[in-house]
């Protein structure tokens, strides 16, 4: 399939069936993403893929976690999205909730609906992403840049997927789980799966500014 095909059918799914992804699947979409270039090729993405097992285990220590303690994350998060950033996640929540049928007052199943993060939207594979905290940002745009192919090619194989910045709030839990160095900062998480179409959540569409809001061809 050809790139702009690939990017227009990826989207975010946030149910997952139990259904494991073969490994020569799993292994051919890292491998894809492998290719992604860096600043001088130093490749700075230092990844763990569990097993559903592992990742069943760690789905239950993250919702303990999001129960009883608040967020520490190895980079902080945004805490202010000025306008026009406010407004797309205001809309993002909005496409989100409305497909989960919740209204914005109905804060007990915002909850609940939130810690579907936690539990991993049951997939079967979770890929926790670290970047060396010695690289300094320019690492973080190759991670993100690997991201980009990552999700790409897990499209090309017909796995379904969704990058997860909220596992890395509770990096303590990650790091009991999976063997992740105190000198690598953990950024995100990936899942991996095949979508459930009969949740709700992914019913959710989001939808793109125009190209002139982001780009701007000079003459
Ligand atoms: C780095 C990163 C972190 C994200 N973290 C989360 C997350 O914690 N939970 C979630 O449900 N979606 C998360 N997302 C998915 C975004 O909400 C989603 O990509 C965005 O709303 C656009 O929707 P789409 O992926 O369906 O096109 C994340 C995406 C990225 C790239």
């Amino acid at each position: 399939m050809i790139v702009d095909e690939l990017a227009a059918r990826r989207r975010s799914v946030r149910g997952f069936r139990p259904d494991p992804v073969p490994a020569a699947t799993l292994e051919a979409i890292f491998a894809a993403a492998q290719r992604a270039p860096s600043w001088c090729n130093v490749q700075p993405w230092r990844v763990s893929v569990t097993a559903p097992a592992k990742t069943t285990a760690l789905a239950e220590a993250l919702v303990a976690a999001a129960r009883g303690g608040l967020p520490t994350p190895d980079l902080p998060f945004p805490l202010d999205y000025p306008s026009p950033y406010a407004e797309h996640r205001r809309a993002c929540g909005g496409a989100l909730y409305g497909a989960m049928g919740i209204p914005r007052e109905d804060k007990a199943s915002r909850y609940d609906a939130w810690l579907r993060n936690y539990a991993l939207f049951d997939a079967p594979h979770l890929a926790v992403v670290a970047c060396d905290r010695r690289l300094g940002p320019y690492a973080l745009v190759d991670v993100g840049v690997w991201l980009g192919a990552l999700l790409l090619a897990a499209t090309e194989q017909g796995v379904d997927s969704c990058a997860m910045a909220s596992v890395a709030a509770y990096p303590a839990v990650l790091r009991a789980h999976l063997p992740i160095a105190e000198t690598d900062a953990i950024l995100f998480g990936v899942v991996l799966g095949y979508e459930d179409p009969a949740v709700p959540a992914n019913a959710a569409r989001t939808t793109r500014a125009p190209l002139a809001a982001n780009v701007t061809f000079v003459e």
